[in-house]
């Protein structure tokens, strides 16, 4: 049987953090569209040809907007990641080729990774409903990423404050994990889309380098010529706080930042997946830490 080429990818929640690196690595091999909400304040170049629809993605109007796509890419927040069951759905219906999920994190399929975070197991249900849709001829790719380096470290998401120069260690601060760039990320993207059957029905993990809290404070006072203020916390007692904060009705978004943190800084969650991406199999070469840093300082 000939390999499937793909030629049309629509891509929804492409405003978000991730979207802008995706639809540019995307835009270089396909034909993209994009798929937005009518309440949705996003803003897209004019290159791309932009499809609205209602708020709660009714079948109806995915079916119409999936017509004659190969691929879906679903960038959706991850507050609302529950809705790509319907989304999954219509595409069967519309005869998508090739589904990848919103993943883009932590391995989903690690048992103390959803015990500390069990946001990752919606994760999980999802891949397993696409395993289900297999014999219906929907293919599916979906994306371990760890933090997006760049982003996380200019957004506070690592425990470094760029700007005040303050970082918080989780435990010993040694303990290695993966970690992509945005960049990065979207290349994966359009590399597995360029090779269809290698990269189907598949987890791909992928990183742009594994380190530790320590190397990169370690690259951040280098680069920015000064010594940073640190904190040392411990990831269990973080984990304890965060949950409290959910009990408590606090911030649910910080309190999410620091179950994300347990997951990336803790042993035994998955987080160090060096001997087991994918880049080689996509092409993609592992980056230079130092280089990276001096990027988002620059910023
Ligand atoms: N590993 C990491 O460090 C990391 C960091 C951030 C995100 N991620 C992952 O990357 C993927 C994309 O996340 P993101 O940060 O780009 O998401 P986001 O900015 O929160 O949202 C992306 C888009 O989702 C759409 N959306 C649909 N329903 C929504 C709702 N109820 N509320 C808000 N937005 C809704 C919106 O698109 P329209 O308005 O155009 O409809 C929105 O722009 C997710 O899988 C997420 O888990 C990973």
């Amino acid at each position: 049987m000939a390999s499937p080429v793909f030629q049309r990818v629509i891509v929804l929640g492409a405003g978000g953090s991730l979207g802008p690196a995706i639809l540019k690595a995307l835009a270089r091999h396909f034909e993209v569209s994009i798929l937005t909400r009518k309440c949705s304040t996003s803003s897209f170049a004019p290159t791309f040809k932009v499809v609205t629809i209602a708020d709660d993605y009714p079948t109806a109007e995915l079916l119409e907007a999936f017509k004659n796509q190969d691929v879906v890419v679903c960038l959706m927040s991850p507050w609302a990641c529950e809705s790509q069951k319907q989304i999954i759905d219509a595409a069967v219906k519309a005869g998508v080729k090739r589904f990848i999920p919103a993943e883009f994190a932590y391995d989903s399929t690690n048992a103390n990774a959803i015990k500390h975070l069990p946001a990752l197991q919606i994760r999980a249900n999802i891949v397993t409903h696409l395993q289900a849709q297999e014999s219906k001829g929907l293919t599916w790719t979906a994306f371990i990423t760890g933090p997006f380096l760049d982003w996380c470290l200019l957004n506070g998401r690592m425990g470094f404050d760029v700007v005040n120069r303050e970082a918080m260690i989780f435990d010993q601060g040694d303990q290695p994990f993966s970690t992509s760039t945005l960049a990065l990320i979207g290349d994966a993207v359009a590399r597995a889309l360029l090779q269809p059957e290698a990269t189907q029905n598949r987890r791909l993990f992928v990183s742009s380098v594994t380190t530790t809290q320590n190397k990169i404070l370690a690259a951040l006072q280098k680069h920015s010529k000064e010594p940073w203020k640190t904190t040392s916390v411990e990831s269990r007692t973080k984990v304890d706080e965060a949950n409290e904060m959910f009990k408590t009705g606090g911030d649910p978004v910080e309190a999410f930042k620091f179950l994300i943190m347990a997951v990336q800084y803790g042993a035994n969650t998955g987080s160090d997946f060096s001997g087991r991406d994918s880049n080689e199999l996509l092409g993609l070469v592992h980056e230079d830490l130092d280089e990276i840093v001096q990027r988002v300082l620059d910023d």
